[in-house]
Formats: structure tokens, sequence, C-alpha cells
């Protein structure tokens, strides 16, 4: 119940464009300011009494209006989200889930990085390197790519996804600096046994970006199966580097999250892991839209 409720706000929160929500660019803490309702006409052609702040109008307004009032407000302050776990967690599978169902921008690290990569960049050039190793790319490289991409309009006008991203204290710290902060952060749990096996089963098409395994998510056809690519680091060798990386950094990460954190059991089918993370997040987004049309 209650995250089909927050699915509905959801769902109009981003069917409403902020243009229509009268809303303004971002503020410097990446919030959307929204102005004051104009004051409505009265018959008697007076000025009725100033509107006070969003979802408590100092005059009575119709339903309707206190109904678009608290979805304008939830736009106001989107939910923000980071997802985290070891290689081959799920965290691609789940975010493809929770980019559908919450409208929300995904920006992954790893796919930030191959892009550049692709386009022959000097940051593509050196990212690959520390990529074959299984080293995380250099803070030089790495923070200001992400920061970039996240305050962005699109990110801070319906909420964002990060994946993969803090990786390390000192990525978190560039983040805390800037104040931002997710609402919920998502720690993918998979034991170790099993990430060897999804890595080297993993294949990608090129065309749509969906993420397949040859065992557990096989294409649908053979059109897509004939064009699938595999990834340059997706070998045995290479994910127990990654892991030993990943293993190396994750706790002092954890600390600066601790108060937010919510740990999902990764080793169970992908239907049954978005379940339980539709469930969170739909209370996060119920509860911060509860908040915002009390105030
Ligand atoms: P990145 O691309 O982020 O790789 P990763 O963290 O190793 O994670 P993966 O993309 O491998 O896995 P995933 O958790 O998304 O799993 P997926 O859903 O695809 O980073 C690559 C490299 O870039 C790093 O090694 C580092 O060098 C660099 N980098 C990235 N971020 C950085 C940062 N912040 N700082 C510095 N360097 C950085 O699933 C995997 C497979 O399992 C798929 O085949 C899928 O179909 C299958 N699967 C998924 N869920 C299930 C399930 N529930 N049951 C069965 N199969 C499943």
């Amino acid at each position: 119940m209650a995250s089909s409720m927050a699915a509905t706000a959801c769902a109009t929160a981003t069917a409403l464009s902020p243009s229509t929500a009268t809303a303004q660019r971002p503020s410097a803490q990446g919030r959307l300011v929204f102005p004051a309702a104009p004051p409505a006409p009265t018959p008697s052609g007076s000025a009725p009494p100033a509107a006070g702040r969003l979802g408590q109008p100092r005059y009575s307004l119709p339903l309707g209006l206190r109904l678009a009032s608290v979805v304008v407000a939830a736009l106001a302050d989107p939910l923000k989200v980071m997802i985290s776990g070891a290689p081959a967690s799920g965290k691609g599978t789940q975010c493809e889930l929770i980019k559908t169902k919450f409208g929300l921008v995904h920006i992954s690290a790893g796919d930030l990085l191959r892009a550049e990569i692709a386009a022959g960049s000097d940051n593509g050039k050196q990212a690959k390197e520390f990529m074959e190793k299984g080293q995380l790319v250099p803070d030089e490289i790495v923070v200001n790519m992400v920061k970039d991409r996240l305050l962005q309009p699109d990110a801070q006008e319906n909420g964002w996804l990060l994946d993969g991203y803090p990786r390390s204290y000192s990525q978190a710290m560039a983040l805390e600096t800037l104040e931002i902060r997710p609402d919920v952060f998502i720690l993918l749990d998979v034991p170790d046994e099993l990430l060897v096996e999804r890595v080297v089963g993993r294949r990608l098409d090129p065309e749509t970006g969906k993420i397949y395994h040859l065992k557990y998510s096989p294409p649908e056809n053979e059109e897509i199966a004939s064009r699938l690519t595999q990834r340059f680091d997706d070998t045995e060798e290479k994910v127990k580097l990654r892991l030993q990386t990943y293993y190396q950094n994750i706790e002092s990460l954890l600390s600066t999250y601790e108060d937010i954190i919510v740990k999902v059991q990764g080793d169970r089918t992908v239907g049954d892991v978005f379940a339980e993370i539709e469930k969170l997040l739909g209370s996060s987004l119920e509860k911060k839209t509860e908040v915002v049309s009390s105030t």
C-alpha cells in the first residue's frame, strides 16, 4: 500500500514538467525553489492574503489545488539514492528497474568512464589502465566527472540514482563537502562465490544497453544473442582484483552513510530483490512527501 501510494505520487510528480509546476532552476544546494503561488483573484476584486509556505496556505484552497501543491512540493525535493555492492552484485540490473519505476536519473560511474574510453579522451585512456587492473580510477578523473553529471538539471529536477559512486572515503567526502547526500544508501549483499559466475556470464546489448546473463537472464532471441558484447574487465582474473579493491574501500565508505544504509540480500531472483527495493524507496518517497505536505 505504502509503495503504491508513493508510486502514484512519484508518477504524478514526474509527469509534471518543472515549468508547469513553476519551478525555478536548482538552487546552490541542488534543490528546486518554488515561488509562492500567485494570489488568486477574489470575487470582490480585493487581494487575498498572501500564500504561506507550500501546503500551508493562509486562505483555504480548493482540494485539487492543495493536492497539487503536495505533488509540487515532492518535486522540490526529489528522491536521491545511492546503490553500492561488490562487482556484479546486481547494481546495474536493479538500477534499470528503479529508474523505470521512480523516474530517477541513473548515474553510473562505470558507465561514465566507459563512455570516456569509447570517446578516446585523455581521461578515458588513463581510466582504462586502472580499470584493467581492477583498481579505482583516480579521484582527479572521477570526482568532477560524477559531480558535473549530478548537478545537471535533469538529475536535480527528477532525483538521482548514483550507481557505484562513491567508492572510497575521499569520494564520499567530496560529496559531503558539496552537501550532496542521498536519502537512502542501498548496499547489495551477495556472497563472493556467486559474483564470479555472474561476471563471466554477463553480456550487454550495445543497442539497448540491456544487461543479460547467459544463464540467469538469457537474450530473448537469436538476433539479440548475436549482437551481445562482453566487457573487457569481465574475466575471472579481473573480477578477483575488483573484489579485492571493493573490500579495501567499503568499510571506510559505509561509515559516512551509516545512518541511512539499508542492506538488501542480492542473492535472490532479480524480481525478489527489486520487490524489497521498491518497497523501501516507496516508503522513503512517501515520508518525504508527508514531511513537505505538513510544513
Ligand atoms: P562498474 O562498471 O561500476 O563495475 P562494478 O562495480 O564492478 O559492477 P558491475 O557493473 O560489474 O556489476 P553490477 O553490480 O552493476 O551487476 P549487474 O547488474 O551488471 O566499474 C568498473 C570499473 O570502473 C571499476 O572496477 C573501477 O576501475 C572503475 N570505477 C567505477 N566506479 C568508480 C569510482 N567511483 N571510482 C573509481 N573508479 C571507479 O549484474 C551482473 C550480472 O549478474 C549480469 O549478467 C546480470 O544479468 C546478473 N544478475 C544481476 N542480478 C542478478 C540476480 N539477482 N540473480 C541472478 N543474476 C543476476
